[in-house]
């Protein structure tokens, strides 16, 4: 590819509401301990009824256009496990929101690692000319699809929207994107999943069971997988660009679980302080994980331009990715954390 792409600009969103551990321990049988011990959140942000994933992708992409000083991109990616309809896609219906009738826009859907899917096929489509300009939002609305008595899944799981702004640029400058890796192992489907819904079912024949219809996962078998599949691509990445581990100024991980996080940061050699986390603030936002991650990060001054950074991660598909950087000089546009 003789173009790159270039990151510019960067805005997120979360619903106003704050659930804390306390206001799920009232409502399931958990407790503020628990949460905290095994998984680091302590609160999470969900949307008030009425607001889809497509409302926070348009917030999120109003703020990345605004902090890239833009108006208009030439292709609009949204990252979603939860789309706002089945059928079609949301992103036509966001880029019309946000003013952009006309461009290319489609959905990418790799759960949490769709943001680092979508990054890399918007990066595809500057490398080979299709686009100038690309809007790669990450957005989820887990709390609509998780079952309301099921503790495992009410603890790790909040709504958001990140979203990045790509422009066509030089390999070599801050912000450019240098390198990915990418991998599924679908033998793994049923440790995330929500079983009904889709054709599989629906072709069968057989009405679904009102449990079938909510979100599932194996949480000790997918927490060993993360840990296996985020370090193997965080190091396949590393490698096709030719930096070591101690190269990396930030690791920015899906924010999965806190124990994830630093379980990955001891198998790549990489200290605890340079490894970003916000878990504790947002819970695990799937698709939108990963840019509330660089926006807190950006935030409090901790990535600074044409610092080293890789971002990994890992959800249903299986499917992992991770995608290699250099921080742009950006500000970042979002809502209070
Ligand atoms: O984003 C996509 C990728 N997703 C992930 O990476 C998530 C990966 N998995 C995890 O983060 C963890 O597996 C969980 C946080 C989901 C669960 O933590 P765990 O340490 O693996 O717990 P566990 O499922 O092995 O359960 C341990 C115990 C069980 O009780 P018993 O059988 O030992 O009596 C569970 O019933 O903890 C119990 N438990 C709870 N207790 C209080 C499970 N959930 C809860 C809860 N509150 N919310």
């Amino acid at each position: 590819m003789t173009r790159a792409a270039v990151i510019c600009g960067l805005g997120t969103w979360v619903p106003p509401r704050v659930v804390t551990n306390d206001m799920l321990a009232a409502e399931l049988d958990t407790s503020d301990e628990w949460i905290r011990t095994r998984t680091g959140i302590t609160r999470r942000h969900v949307v008030n009824p009425g607001v889809s994933t497509g409302h926070l992708a348009t917030e999120a992409g109003r703020r990345a256009l605004e902090s890239a000083g833009v108006t208009g991109v030439d292709v609009v990616v949204v990252a979603t496990s939860t789309p706002d309809r089945p059928c079609p896609a949301t992103a036509p219906v966001v880029a019309s929101r946000l003013g952009l009738s006309g461009v290319a826009a489609f959905d990418v859907a790799a759960v949490c690692t769709g943001f680092v899917y979508g990054l890399a096929t918007a990066a595809g489509l500057i490398g080979t000319s299709v686009a100038k300009t690309a809007l790669v939002i990450g957005a989820d609305t887990f709390s609509t699809i998780l079952d309301p008595g099921d503790r495992t899944t009410r603890v790790i799981f909040g709504d958001g929207a990140g979203a990045v702004v790509l422009r066509a640029g030089d390999h070599e400058e801050a912000g450019a994107l240098r390198g990915f890796d990418l991998g599924s192992d679908g033998r793994g489907v049923d440790l995330i999943t929500v079983p009904a819904g889709g054709s599989e079912q629906r072709g069968s024949g057989v009405t679904a069971e009102e449990a079938d219809t909510y979100f599932h996962m194996d949480g000790p078998q997918v927490f060993a997988r993360a840990v296996r599949h985020m370090t193997s691509s965080v190091r396949s990445v590393l490698k096709d660009v030719a930096w070591d581990a101690e190269d990396i100024d930030h690791v920015v991980p899906h924010q999965a679980n806190v124990r994830i996080l630093d379980a990955c940061a001891r198998e790549l050699g990489v200290s605890a302080d340079r490894v970003v986390k916000n878990v504790d603030r947002v819970g695990n936002t799937v698709a939108a994980s990963i840019p509330l991650a660089l926006a807190d990060a950006s935030a409090d001054g901790r990535l600074e331009a044409g610092q080293r950074v890789v971002l990994t991660g890992f959800g249903g598909g299986l499917s992992w990715g991770s995608a290699a950087l250099t921080w742009p000089g950006i500000t970042a546009v979002g809502g209070e954390r």
